[in-house]
């Protein structure tokens, strides 16, 4: 792997108190190309512009999937992994609906290592302080025709965060548009999934809502995620949570979550849950709390639910699940509570540049 350091640091003139999510970039990037039906070196260099010409079919097809991960630091000053395994297997599920050639391992674990490890001082001690990473893979062939590209590139970025939503969450259930479709790429990290939610999402977010709870694109009966998060409905002492499928994104905090609370002795059902159900359970007062979780917003209450003119508001629990839950993962994130599952990995210091 060639690595090239940045001599221009930005980290010093970044205020690291004013974090708006995804907008601050470290120092460094991992680059790797695909071309002639095998990928090349991968090198890591200053975070800048690619370059990038007109015909490049990313741009006029959208194939290109991505990942969502993160480093922690713990009070040894250590940089902790969370399910950098997952990520990998997950990047590659995603490339193969995609049509994208399957990513070696020792590109994605040796890189994202290495990359970590040279732009480790981005990756901030305090809490609620995390590094998010963002591997992705696009079709970097010059062609428009409608077809899989035969050149693609992946790379991987990294961002200093903090929290993903500042306030309360409330949302609304969609009864028009739709994420995904039996037999299609909702279980994929497609960067088209995500364009596709943005216009709905404006929508929601004109009427007041912070995001939209997404259902099942057949009827709108069904409960399937809200906004990019897998969803999570307590009632009375279950948690529900809609089990996966080709519409479901597999979310590593989903499955996280899964653990803890059955080790903890909480009651996990994986099922398909009614917007009715919901309702119902608000109406007879054993509805005790609903939340999202994901990578970037990790455990994160939602305060109202709106179905049509109806909303509903979730009262907060005093030792609510999502708060117990949240906790004992950041801790295992962290390095503060022991990790038992071997989700998270330590990254060695820095390699020398060659
Ligand atoms: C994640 O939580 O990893 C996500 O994919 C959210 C991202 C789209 C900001």
């Amino acid at each position: 792997m060639k690595i090239l350091k940045t001599s221009n640091s930005r980290i010093d003139s970044t205020d690291f108190s004013n974090l708006p999510f995804g907008r601050i970039f470290s120092d460094h990037i991992l680059i790797c190309r695909y071309k002639n039906g095998s990928w090349g070196e991968s090198e890591i260099r200053p975070y800048g512009p690619i370059d990038m010409m007109p015909g490049t079919q990313v741009l006029h097809y959208g194939q290109s999937v991505f990942e969502g991960m993160k480093a922690f630091k713990n009070s040894d000053d250590e940089v902790l992994l969370f399910r950098k395994e997952d990520s990998f297997r997950r990047i590659n599920k995603s490339a193969e609906r995609l049509y994208i050639p399957q990513i070696p391992k020792d590109i994605f674990i040796e890189g994202l290592e290495s990359l970590i490890a040279l732009d480790s001082d981005w990756c901030k001690k305090d809490e609620e302080y995390s590094l998010y990473i963002r591997p992705f893979v696009f079709a970097s062939g010059e062609c428009i025709k409608a077809s899989a590209s035969d050149e693609y590139t992946f790379m991987i970025i990294t961002s200093p965060t903090t929290r993903y939503y500042p306030s309360d969450i409330n949302v609304v259930v969609e009864q028009h548009y739709t994420r995904a479709s039996k037999g299609g790429v909702g279980y994929t990290k497609a960067a088209g999934n995500y364009a596709a939610s943005f216009y709905p999402t404006k929508l929601a977010n004109a009427k007041g809502f912070t995001q939209v709870i997404w259902t099942d694109s057949v009827d709108h009966k069904y409960i399937e995620e809200s906004g990019t998060m897998n969803i999570w409905i307590r009632i009375n002492d279950t948690l529900i949570t809609p089990d996966l499928s080709d519409t479901i994104l597999g979310g590593f905090t989903r499955d996280s979550l899964i653990t803890l609370a059955r080790d903890n002795g909480i009651k996990v059902e994986e099922r398909k849950i009614l917007v009715n159900e919901v309702i119902e359970a608000h109406s007879n007062g054993i509805l005790k709390e609903v939340f999202g979780t994901g990578t970037a917003v990790t455990v994160a209450p939602i305060k109202s639910i709106t179905v049509g003119d109806q909303k509903i508001e979730i009262e907060s629990q005093i030792n609510s699940y999502a708060s117990k839950l949240k906790k004992d993962l950041q801790g295992i994130q962290n390095g503060s509570i022991k990790d038992v599952y071997g989700w998270t990995t330590k990254v060695n210091s820095v390699m020398s540049s060659q």
